[in-house]
């Protein structure tokens, strides 16, 4: 069974003390941190860039998953790989040769990531996948620009046929994940969850990470 791992994304972290943010995730025993990076082009929205992985990566040790919602990565991902990326993840509508740009993030020394929208029906990732040249599929459960959208069950159906065709598979699921939606989620095949307004708010965030963790673990086990 892959392992369950949970990521909070810091674009729910106060942006005035993002450090504290970090280090907080790491406290409450999240597994990797996720990073959202937006270029207001391919989403309306516009975050953080390689100097905010730069100093998560001087903050951290835990993996730094990032998330690249550009409509050309493959012209920002030497910088994010210098940075202190570990998975680099493109989307599949951007505007670039996909196969060629998840090869040079593994020419870089990252993990590759492929992540689907969800308007966008999941074989078109299939290539890329058959082609050996992903890490990481991640299916976006939220149209893609802001923290705080509401869960579209639609991205389950997108993660049972991933994890289907590919047991071993690291499949993340991203947008509205919370103690709720993580069950469904889990049970489909997801075993990479991507958190950020649920953790941010949650009382005590090392309470919601374990309570997130054992709920997925216990519904991956029974997966549909
Ligand atoms: C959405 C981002 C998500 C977002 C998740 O564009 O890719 O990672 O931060 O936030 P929540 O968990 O609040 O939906
Ligand atoms: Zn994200």
């Amino acid at each position: 069974m892959p392992t369950i791992e949970i990521m909070p994304s810091i674009l729910a972290a106060d942006m005035g003390n993002l450090e504290a943010g970090i280090r907080l995730c790491e406290q409450s025993g999240a597994d990797q941190i996720h990073v959202d990076v937006m270029d207001g082009v391919f989403v309306p929205n516009i975050s953080m860039g390689p100097a905010a992985v730069a100093m998560a990566n001087r903050v951290t040790d835990l993996p730094l998953d990032v998330h690249l919602m550009l409509l050309r990565p493959q012209e920002h991902i030497e910088a994010f790989a210098k940075a202190g990326s570990d998975t680099i993840l493109i989307h599949i509508e951007a505007d670039c040769d996909v196969e060629d740009t998840l090869k040079k993030i593994r020419e870089l020394g990252c993990k590759a990531g492929i992540t689907v929208n969800p308007p966008t029906p999941v074989d078109a990732i299939f290539n890329c996948l058959e082609d050996g040249l992903v890490d990481e599929v991640l299916v976006m459960s939220v149209n893609p620009g802001f923290g705080g959208q509401s869960y579209i069950a639609d991205a389950e159906a997108k993660v049972a046929e991933v994890r289907r065709r590919y047991p071993d598979m690291l499949i993340a699921i991203d947008g509205g994940i919370d103690l709720e939606t993580v069950e469904p989620a889990a049970a489909h095949g997801a075993n990479l969850f991507v958190a950020g307004t649920s953790l941010f708010k949650a009382p005590d965030m090392k309470i919601a990470i374990a309570q997130m963790r054992k709920t997925a673990e216990q519904a991956y086990e029974t997966q549909l």
